[in-house]
């Protein structure tokens, strides 16, 4: 199935890859320590910058937005610029939420402030959001019209705005005992959801929906994006380290308000005598796992999936999506739901 889905999406995937190492100077050649930390990061090359293509991360995000311009009508090739530029603004706020939540792992290899420290990766984050707008410019290049640029490059900023929000909330909630689930889905609509959303809208901005379709398609996005945060917190919990090649215990060990966690604070006593100790503490997380998994947790999350997931296949539908790339979206959203990386 997924393998059907790679094989589909390659054409997209290349030309991504294509557009992105043109904005971030990459030429295949060893480059100076300011674009080699990008690159790092990016899976190109290796902690002494040799050139070296490793685990990229799965890009669904741009995959995302070039499906749905496509299934809205138009051509992808023309929205490739706002594809890279979403995966940049993606692995921008990777590099720094790394830095936030002190992991010291990303795609299963060392986070880049373990390598060259906070200060310069807070340099290397700054600069690829800078080079992430500079990518958004070259729609101009692809023939979309002006009008159709300036709206994109406005919802890009404040989609940028939304997603810093969320990530202050999800700080904040680390110290906080109680979170209800509102909050949680507030926190997650700005950390995650909305650059989800902005995907699905984007493609069919480009493509030049009506006013109407873009909203279906942005809805669509919206839940989905919830749907895979929601999977993300499963998988942060009760993952494999070594397919989700990032730690599986930094969630339990900052004390991180997840939909799994929340569920587990309020059934289980157990679990909230338990929360009340240092999570620093022999045995902390270990404990913490069985608590949540006889709580129930994981079902109680495992559902809420679905559930979103099943939302934002119906807001598919409204939207009409056309041809090959709408069976492309559906088959990535069951993906998302059933994945274990
Ligand atoms: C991780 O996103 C951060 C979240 C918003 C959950 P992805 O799981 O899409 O990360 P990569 O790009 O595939 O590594
Ligand atoms: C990532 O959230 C969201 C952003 C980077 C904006 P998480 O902190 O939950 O994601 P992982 O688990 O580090 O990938
Ligand atoms: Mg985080
Ligand atoms: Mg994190």
């Amino acid at each position: 199935m997924i393998e059907a889905f790679y094989a589909k999406t390659e054409a997209m995937r290349s030309a991504l890859n294509d557009e992105m190492k043109a904005v971030l100077g990459f030429s295949g050649e060893k480059p100076d320590l300011f674009h080699g930390m990008m690159h790092y990061h990016m899976g190109w090359v290796n902690k002494d910058l040799e050139p070296e293509q490793v685990n990229a991360g799965k890009q669904i995000r741009p995959i995302l937005l070039l499906l749905s311009c496509q299934a809205a009508g138009g051509d992808w090739q023309q929205a490739v610029p706002a594809a890279a530029a979403i995966e940049l603004i993606h692995n921008f706020s990777l590099i720094h939420d790394d830095i936030e939540d002190a992991s010291p792992t990303r795609r299963g290899r060392l986070t880049a402030w373990q390598i060259w420290g906070i200060e310069q990766s807070i340099n290397a984050g700054d600069a690829m959001f800078a080079l992430a707008h500079i990518a958004m410019n070259r729609l101009f290049d692809r023939g979309v019209p002006a009008e159709i640029v300036v709206k994109a490059m406005r919802r890009f900023d404040e989609t940028c705005v939304h997603l810093t929000q969320g990530q202050n909330l999800d700080m904040a909630f680390e110290t906080m005992d109680v979170v209800t689930v509102d909050e949680y889905i507030k926190m997650i609509t700005g950390k995650t959801a909305v650059l989800l959303s902005l995907c699905t809208e984007l493609g069919a901005l480009i493509a030049g929906a009506d006013a109407q379709t873009v909203k279906n398609y942005h809805q669509f996005g919206l839940d989905a994006g919830l749907a895979f945060q929601v999977k993300d917190d499963i998988l942060g919990i009760w993952g494999d380290e070594a397919l989700i090649g990032k730690s599986a215990s930094t969630d339990i060990v900052t004390k991180k308000k997840t939909l799994p966690v929340l569920y587990g604070l309020a059934e289980s006593e157990a679990l909230r005598d338990h929360y009340e100790l240092d999570s620093n503490s022999n045995g902390f997380v270990e404990t913490a796992v069985s608590l949540l998994t006889e709580a129930g947790a994981r079902d109680y999350a495992t559902q809420k999936a679905i559930t979103y997931t099943d939302s934002s296949l119906s807001h598919l539908d409204i939207a009409n999506p056309q041809g090959e790339a709408s069976e492309a979206l559906k088959m990535l959203m069951n993906f998302l739901l059933e994945r274990n990386y």
